[in-house]
């Protein structure tokens, strides 16, 4: 018999309806449109995302497990990690080998996932409690724009945050979010970010626009949320999926582009929102790094970078830092 991991829901039943309102009344009235991509991840947009991962083209995932599998054991050496917390942590599925690395070290006692998708979340702690047996596996459900619960312990604490999630954040938003991890450490914890690094614009599109069209229905899929929560009448086949380099700001964006000029009906907020011809509607920004950016904003963030791996093809890169008191 395998006991039930434990999912903590830090929200309150309406939260995300409450900050879902909040998000889609100013981004929806703003000009340009603009709404925030965690909105992505109901049952169905997980499902998706994990569609994307498989991708020919969408390498970041691949790439990052290929150094995962050749460097866990060195940052399970490095961290000696008790607790491994994972913010944004999805299906956990990577995971698995720094649990792994952990456990082989002898030092892992608890996985504590933190995700904003209930479902995704619980599958994924259901999945290793049965993997792993002897782990504490303590999942909490939280937005960590709002809040970063990490538990106490035991320490030390390794913070992963992978994927290049961190790339979806604007470089404001990165900053107040890195500052926010930073406050929460203490002298022995760590922290592995993995990050996209720039490489050629064509690659780059061609990731955020597969030929399939499975990036252009996760995409739409904020609509088909907007559709159920909010009861909008969002037709998602008005709308073209856009992907664009931004060359100044090194980023992927993604748009939904209206075909035709029309009004969608959100009878849930008393709004309607009217659509120009080719008016978009921002979705999601992928940033792309090169190190001294990332050092950066780490140092800002009272972080100090260790430790660097890439791939052999120097796509994607995995970070080791701590907070800077430690390493001086
Ligand atoms: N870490 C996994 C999943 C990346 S996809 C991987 O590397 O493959 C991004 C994940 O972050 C999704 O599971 C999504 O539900 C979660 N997420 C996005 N915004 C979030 C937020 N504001 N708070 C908590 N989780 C969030
Ligand atoms: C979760 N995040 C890092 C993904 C990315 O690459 O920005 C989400 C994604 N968007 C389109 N494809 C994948």
């Amino acid at each position: 018999m395998t006991t039930s991991p434990t999912v903590h829901d830090t929200l309150p039943d309406d939260h995300f309806v409450r900050a879902l309102h909040d998000d889609v009344r100013e981004g929806l009235t703003a000009d340009p449109k603009t709404l925030p991509p965690k909105w992505f991840y109901d049952e169905r947009g997980s499902e998706l995302f994990t569609r994307v991962t498989r991708l020919p083209e969408y390498y970041l995932t691949r790439a990052e497990r290929q150094i995962l599998r050749a460097h866990a054991p060195d940052i399970a050496a490095q961290t000696r990690a008790r607790t491994l917390v994972e913010l944004g942590s999805g299906s956990s599925e990577k995971t698995r080998t720094l649990l792994d690395a952990l456990t082989a070290g002898g030092t892992l006692r608890r996985y504590a996932p933190v995700d904003v998708s209930r479902t995704e979340l619980a599958s994924a702690a259901a999945a290793l409690t049965e993997a792993y047996p002897g782990l504490d596996v303590t999942a909490t459900v939280a937005d960590f724009d709002r809040e970063l619960p990490l538990p106490e312990g035991p320490g030390p604490r390794l913070v992963a945050f992978l994927g290049s999630t961190i790339g979806n954040f604007d470089p404001a938003d990165r900053a107040a979010f890195l500052g926010r991890l930073s406050a929460a450490l203490t002298p022995n914890d760590a922290v592995l970010i993995g990050a996209d690094l720039v490489k050629s614009p064509a690659t780059l599109v061609r990731a955020y626009d597969d030929a399939q069209g499975v990036t252009a229905e996760f995409n739409k899929n904020l609509l088909r949320v907007l559709n159920r929560e909010l009861r909008a009448d969002f037709d998602p086949g008005a709308f073209d999926h856009v992907a664009v380099w931004n060359e100044n700001a090194e980023r992927v964006e993604m748009y939904l582009r209206a075909r035709f000029g029309h009004t969608v009906r959100l009878p849930a907020l008393d709004l309607s929102v009217a659509f120009a011809q080719g008016e978009t509607l921002r979705t999601e920004l992928s940033t792309k790094f090169r190190r001294p950016r990332l050092t950066t904003d780490l140092q800002r963030a009272g972080l100090n970078p260790t430790h660097w791996w890439t791939d052999p093809q120097n796509r994607f890169t995995l970070l080791l830092a701590r907070p800077t008191d430690q390493t001086g």
